[in-house]
């Protein structure tokens, strides 16, 4: 468990376990910041977010990089309960730069069922980026489902619903510094 002290207050009861710790986020997200300099040497870079859960990975990963880089961010919707996706993907807000000629780097926070990642693949494509590759935070294991190519990929996690880091369960907890489950206790108060 992580030292107390990080843990903002109201947040204390509600950690069951940290999964990654602070530390560990930080030293992969450079890891993969360096790996995306080597890739993108000489060339000019989009990094493309989805908000929200991608907003602190965006900001550790934009503040490593080398390479000349600009960000934009899309938002986007997908229909299910407050721990699973549905696959229903609505945008709520699009991009404000012509990726057409491009080079785009996606970055989503997590890639659970993978129907996000698959649909946003297909949508940015549909714009002919001179290139488009994936970066993601943390994946599930789903031998079952074809997805589309993760290049730059930081940790596979088991599948339990987590929180931290950008992730939240009902908008909550995004602010911790580290990926965690939350106690039981905590679904059950939602319902
Ligand atoms: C989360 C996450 C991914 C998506 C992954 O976003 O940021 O975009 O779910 O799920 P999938 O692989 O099963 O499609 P969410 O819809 O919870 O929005 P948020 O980032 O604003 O919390």
């Amino acid at each position: 468990m992580a030292e107390l002290a990080s843990i903002p207050t109201v947040h204390r009861d509600a950690i069951a376990e940290v999964l990654i710790e602070p530390e560990r986020l930080q030293t992969r997200v450079t890891e993969l910041a360096a790996e995306v300099d080597a890739d993108y040497a000489g060339r000019d870079v989009l990094l493309v977010g989805v908000l929200k859960g991608a907003f602190l990975v965006m900001a550790d990963l934009t503040r490593q990089l080398q390479v000349d880089s600009q960000v934009d961010f899309m938002a986007c919707s997908s229909y299910g309960s407050s721990t699973s996706s549905s696959g229903v993907v609505r945008i709520l807000k699009d991009l404000d730069t012509n990726i057409e000629g491009r080079h785009v780097l996606l970055v989503e926070d997590i890639v659970d069922s993978g129907l996000t990642l698959d649909y946003l693949v297909r949508n940015l494509r549909a714009r002919h980026p001179a290139s488009l590759e994936v970066l993601a935070l943390l994946s599930k294991p789903d031998p079952a489902r074809e997805r589309p190519d993760i290049r730059y990929h930081g940790f596979e996690i088991p599948d339990v619903f987590v929180v931290g880091y950008g992730l939240d369960y009902a908008e909550r907890y995004r602010n911790l510094p580290y990926i965690a489950t939350l106690r039981p206790e905590v679904y059950e108060h939602q319902r």
